[in-house]
């Protein structure tokens, strides 16, 4: 990607960038980067029940889909050349507590979700992310001892719902609690238990941002997490960039496959840092409340929705990532192939 910069021989009149640019075959045929479906990953929500598309406040457009629906909407992603989605459970508020037990029962909604999808749709890759958060009452994405989420309690949880993703089929965990240690707990633990081919997808560089509040409704999380310093002990602070580069080194080391910088918009420079200077598979995500913004935006009439959603994930392109998490990904790939 970096390449010594190309000083021209002479200046204006001779060197008239502009040429390139005057007809369309030109432009295309220069183009340095291309978006295409392959480079998409969809993150669904998913509840129990039956037939049943319930919207999300904050976010218009993108439905928590029960089982039946989300293997429905699944295919048709495959269909549009999507590789991959992400999956995230909205589990009924009487399965949270304070251990988040849940999250590795076997006949959990995630598991459930796993083992329907990967029967009926073979052919996508399938995303779970690992964190606590869906399943605790306080909403932290780890165990809270006395005032503070507990990383060594918490990691042990992290490592029986990775398992339970690993066993019920999942492709590819993805922790985004922002403990320190997971990873290598969960690649031990995945290695030991037979699991040496499943891929780990790090949110490595995770920051503590506003732009998650739509995702809190999505999953009914109603404690203190989200206020202002809520998860600020674990997720990262925005004003810090060399920190990210830390964090990755240390979950590469760890054993993860692939990283990921979150969100996305406002930390592109993050993004092509990390790509730069490590060069391993590098995602980012596009977040509930970029796309908020953005759908608002389209909304009031203010910016054009297709063109806006293109050059956004051309951009995330441009600075580095091999693939882009997005609510988007379907109203994407549709405009790609048209
Ligand atoms: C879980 C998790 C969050 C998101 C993805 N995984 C919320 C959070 O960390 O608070 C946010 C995704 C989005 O806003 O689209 N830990």
């Amino acid at each position: 990607m970096s390449r010594p910069s190309v000083i021209p021989p002479t200046g204006f009149p001779f060197t008239r960038p502009r040429r390139t640019r005057m007809a369309g075959w030109s432009r295309r045929l220069v183009q340095e980067n291309r978006l295409s479906a392959a480079d998409l990953i969809w993150p669904v929500f998913v509840i129990d029940g039956e037939n049943e598309a319930r919207p999300i406040s904050g976010l218009p457009g993108v439905s928590r889909l029960t089982i039946d629906l989300l293997i429905v909407e699944a295919k048709r992603a495959v269909g549009l050349g999507i590789p991959a989605i992400a999956l995230f459970p909205a589990v009924d508020p009487s399965r949270k507590s304070d251990e988040a037990e849940e999250a590795w029962n076997p006949d959990g909604l995630m598991q459930r979700a796993i083992r329907a999808v990967k029967a009926a749709v073979p052919d996508i890759g399938l995303i779970g992310d690992v964190a606590l958060d869906p399943y605790t009452l306080h909403g932290h994405d780890g165990i809270v001892v006395g005032d503070r989420v507990d990383n060594d309690e918490s990691v042990a949880a992290l490592v029986k719902m990775a398992l339970a993703q690993a066993e019920a089929g999942i492709d590819v965990i993805a922790p985004s609690d922002m403990m320190d240690g997971r990873i290598g707990a969960i690649r031990e633990a995945l290695e030991e238990n037979g699991y040496s081919q499943t891929l780990i997808l790090s949110y490595a560089a995770k920051y503590s941002s506003g732009f998650y509040g739509p995702f809190r409704d999505a999953l009914g999380v109603t404690g203190a997490s989200y206020g202002p310093q809520g998860k600020a002990t674990y997720q990262m602070d925005p004003a810090n960039s060399d920190e990210a580069l830390q964090e990755v080194a240390i979950d590469l080391s760890e054993g993860a496959d692939w990283v990921m910088v979150k969100p996305g918009m406002p930390y592109l420079d993050v993004l092509y840092r990390v790509k730069e200077t490590f060069a391993v598979p590098t995602f980012a995500y596009h977040v509930s409340g970029e796309y908020a913004m953005w759908k608002a935006g389209v909304a009031a009439g203010y910016i054009d929705g297709n063109r806006t959603l293109l050059e956004t994930l051309i951009g995330f392109k441009r600075a580095g990532a091999d693939g882009i998490l997005t609510y988007a990904a379907l109203e994407a790939a549709e405009l790609l192939r048209g």
